[in-house]
């Protein structure tokens, strides 16, 4: 199988997964990136079985309405039952690296608004350490180099993603060679530091079932 047969087969169990939670007045949350993507092509049959959906990005926004399905803002909505996102890393706890799209602030929040997270993702994404990927550190940009001087202290080499303005108009920096040990207690210092906006850590609200494609099928793991 390819990758993208594999997004497409984790898109699908997504769905199955979350038939269940849909009614005429709920609203789902809807994530970011190639994953999320087929996730949304494949929501586009189940219209009139929900009322719609807040997107992580403006990108998402756009392709939901695309097909046709109405998009709120979460100030609107308030408890969203379901979160459906992809990951550019995921550990044995179901924390996450994200961001790799730049969106990593939105989806944070949106994830925060819910009940429950569904992370969709094929193999390759899933990691024993987090750290591989460059993990992304959504600043303000007049604290970009203050920032970047803070990450290097605690052990990252920061290098600023020439050209990406995030949908909330700030900048990013990816963390190279950092290997997390402690993705909680580094999630919570690296948003300590003045000018970081959020980091793509998904720690403190990992995922609840990540819906992991292989050759061999989609694997349901739960958090360890
Ligand atoms: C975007 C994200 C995505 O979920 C992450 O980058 C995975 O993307 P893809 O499904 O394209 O591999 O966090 O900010």
């Amino acid at each position: 199988m390819t990758q993208d047969e594999l997004k497409d087969a984790v898109a699908a169990a997504a769905i199955d997964e979350i038939r269940p939670l849909l009614g005429r007045d709920v609203v789902i949350g809807i994530g970011t990136g190639s994953t999320a993507n087929c996730f949304i092509d494949r929501l586009a049959a189940l219209q009139g079985e929900f009322r719609g959906a807040v997107a992580s990005s403006e990108a998402s926004a756009q392709r939901l309405v695309s097909h046709g399905i109405d998009v709120f803002e979460l100030n609107e909505i308030g408890t969203l039952p379901v979160y459906v996102d992809g990951a550019d890393e995921v550990n044995a706890h179901l924390h996450m690296i994200k961001g790799g799209g730049a969106a990593l602030t939105r989806e944070k929040i949106v994830a925060a608004c819910a009940q429950r997270f569904i992370c969709i993702a094929d193999a390759s994404k899933r990691v024993e350490r987090l750290g591989n990927f460059p993990l992304p550190v959504e600043v303000i940009p007049m604290a970009r180099s203050y920032v970047a001087r803070e990450l290097a202290q605690l052990g990252a080499e920061p290098v600023y993603r020439m050209g990406t303005l995030t949908d909330n108009g700030n900048q990013i920096l990816d963390c190279y060679d950092f290997a997390i040990s402690d993705p909680l207690t580094m999630e919570a210092r690296i948003n300590a530091i003045v000018g970081v906006v959020t980091n793509g850590l998904f720690a403190a609200r990992g995922a609840d079932l990540l819906l992991l494609g292989s050759k061999d099928g989609v694997e349901k793991i739960s958090a360890a």
